[in-house]
C-alpha cells in the first residue's frame, strides 16, 4: 500500500493587467459575456470566452431552463459552439467570469464544474493542444496551463481504448 500526493500548478495574478497581452482581452470578453446570461433560477451569471488558434474569440454564457438539468453552463455552451462552427480550430485559452445575485463580480474565482472540466479535457486531447484557463474574480485572477491541473486522475477514453479513434 502507498499514498502519493498529486500537485497542481496554479498562477495567481493581482489584476488583469498582469496577464499576457492577448489574454487580457479574453478576460474582458468573459466579463462582458455575463451580460447575456439567462439565469432566472440561480441568478448567477457566468461568462466564458475562448481564444481560437486563428485569434478569433468566441463567447458563451449560462442558459437556464425551468426543467433545471436542461440548462447548460457558460463553458460548455461556448466550447460546443466553437467546436461546432470551427471544427479544425484548437481552443488555446478560456476565461471564465461570474456575477453573483447581488450583481457583483464573484469574490472568489469561478472554477468550471466537473462536467465542464471533462468537456474541456476532450477538447485538449482532440486537438493535442493545452488550454490555458483563467478563473476571474472581483479581486485576483487564477490560471492553469491545462485543465489536467484541476482534473487529476481524469477519464480519457483515447488512452484507455487507443484503437477506438
Ligand atoms: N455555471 C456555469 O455556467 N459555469 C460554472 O462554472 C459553474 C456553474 C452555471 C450553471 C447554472 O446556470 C448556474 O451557474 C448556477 O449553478
Amino acid at each position: 500500500m502507498r499514498e502519493f500526493v498529486i500537485k497542481s500548478v496554479v498562477t495567481e495574478y493581482d489584476s488583469v493587467d498582469e496577464l499576457p497581452v492577448d489574454h487580457v482581452t479574453l478576460v474582458m470578453r468573459a466579463r462582458e459575456a455575463t451580460g447575456s446570461a439567462y439565469t432566472p433560477y440561480s441568478g448567477f451569471r457566468v461568462g466564458a470566452a475562448l481564444l481560437l488558434e486563428s485569434g478569433m474569440v468566441v463567447t458563451g454564457n449560462n442558459q437556464e431552463n425551468a426543467a433545471y438539468p436542461s440548462g447548460n453552463c457558460a463553458e460548455r455552451i461556448a466550447l460546443f459552439y466553437a467546436n461546432s462552427q470551427f471544427p479544425d480550430q484548437a481552443v488555446t485559452a478560456m476565461a471564465i467570469s461570474g456575477i453573483d445575485k447581488q450583481g457583483n463580480r464573484t469574490e472568489i474565482p469561478v472554477y468550471p464544474c466537473g462536467a465542464c472540466r471533462q468537456v474541456i479535457l476532450e477538447s485538449e486531447t482532440r486537438f493535442g493542444v493545452n488550454m490555458v484557463l483563467y478563473f476571474d474574480s472581483g479581486a485576483k485572477i487564477r490560471s492553469v496551463r491545462s485543465v489536467r491541473e484541476i482534473l487529476p486522475l481524469y477519464f480519457d477514453q483515447s488512452s484507455l481504448f487507443p484503437g477506438d479513434r
